[in-house]
């Protein structure tokens, strides 16, 4: 098991496949982009494989969640998803995708053994998409989101980050899209993670404001809060249900104390937090010719190390040294 110190146990595991990305979303990159990981420093398919055999078979991780940058850059995603569903347990296969090239690749995913997806979307409006992420390209997404669907990868979940004076009168518009379609939609607070360190707190549209925002055209009732669990998104009840709306509080309602996640970068890093300062080198006792059981000890003790929390909220807060993209939504 992967266990720390305040009893929390990790059973989901997040996987960077790939730092890069086609979007340039202002809460993560700088329209220049970043110096993307050199070639080598990313983990093969074989050596993802086998921290993946190691993880489901040893470590007790039923979960596992394709992140980037974008996924669907990674060349072999279908076989990679297709290795992963044959691993015994076989664990629950999921992807967060920008959902640009969706459209031709959801049908060969599921077929590959996905069972959910995550596609962010911001904005309906083209010009809007424009400012947020730099390329013109919401068209592709929304096919994606389509195909999506039409794969049978449901319930599609949807993730949108309000901007203050950006997208975040869109909020009901968004929503309403998502319950014509049937697709579960969640905003996300604004984090600090953005390689440009622009994020400033009287910027971040709050939980509390985006349920002010949702109210101005739904009634939202809060769902059996009992049901939350590990799942970091709150969930409220649309005009009596049963459709719901997730929000996702990560600054001002963290969900810290129930965390059952643990991350590892495109480059083979463990990472117990996004907002982590320390990560553990997986890929160096890996090439080195380390065994299955070392490689998973060495696991287990950087997931003891775990903090208690993210620490944004704290006065002495500073931000990871890596991005978003480079650590893995
Ligand atoms: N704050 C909140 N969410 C973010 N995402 C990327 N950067 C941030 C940030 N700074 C979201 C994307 C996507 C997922 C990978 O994480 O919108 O849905
Ligand atoms: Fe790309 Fe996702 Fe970052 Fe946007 S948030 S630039 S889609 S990695």
């Amino acid at each position: 098991m992967l266990a720390d110190s305040y009893g929390r146990v990790a059973t989901d595991l997040r996987v960077s496949l790939t730092d890069r990305c086609n979007l340039r979303c202002t809460y993560c990159m700088p329209p220049e982009g970043l110096d993307w990981l050199p070639g080598p420093a990313q983990l093969t398919d074989d050596e993802l494989l086998r921290l993946l055999a190691i993880a489901v078979g040893r470590l007790g991780i039923t979960e596992v969640r394709f992140t980037g940058g974008e996924p669907l850059l990674r060349r072999g995603l279908t076989g990679i998803v297709a290795r992963t569903a044959a691993l015994r347990p076989r664990p629950e296969i999921s992807l967060t995708t920008n959902g640009i090239g969706l459209s031709r690749l959801a049908g060969p995913l599921r077929q590959a053994g996905l069972d959910r997806i995550n596609v962010s979307l911001d904005t309906l409006d083209r010009s809007t998409f424009v400012t947020l992420s730099k390329r013109d390209r919401l068209p592709e997404v929304l096919a994606g989101l389509e195909a999506a669907a039409a794969a049978g990868l449901s319930p599609v979940k949807v993730n949108a980050v309000l901007m203050r004076g950006i997208n975040d009168r869109e909020a009901p518009r968004l929503l309403r899209f998502c319950l014509e379609r049937g697709y579960e939609m969640r905003f996300i607070e604004q984090m600090p993670l953005d390689a440009q360190h622009g994020w400033r707190r009287e910027d971040m549209i709050t939980a509390d404001e985006i349920l002010t925002i949702l109210s101005a055209e739904f009634t939202l009732i809060p769902d059996d809060p009992g049901k939350r669990g590990s799942a970091p998104a709150e969930s409220f009840l649309i005009d009596g249900g049963p459709a719901r709306v997730g929000v996702i509080g990560s600054v001002t309602r963290p969900f810290c104390a129930a965390c059952d996640r643990v991350r590892r970068t495109a480059d083979g890093q463990v990472r117990n937090c996004l907002f982590a300062r320390e990560e553990s080198d997986l890929r160096t006792p890996l090439r080195a010719g380390a065994s299955d059981e070392e490689i998973a000890e060495r696991w287990r003790q950087a997931v003891a190390r775990k903090l208690p929390g993210h620490g944004i909220n704290d006065p002495g807060f500073l931000q990871p040294a890596r991005p978003m993209s480079a650590i893995g939504g």
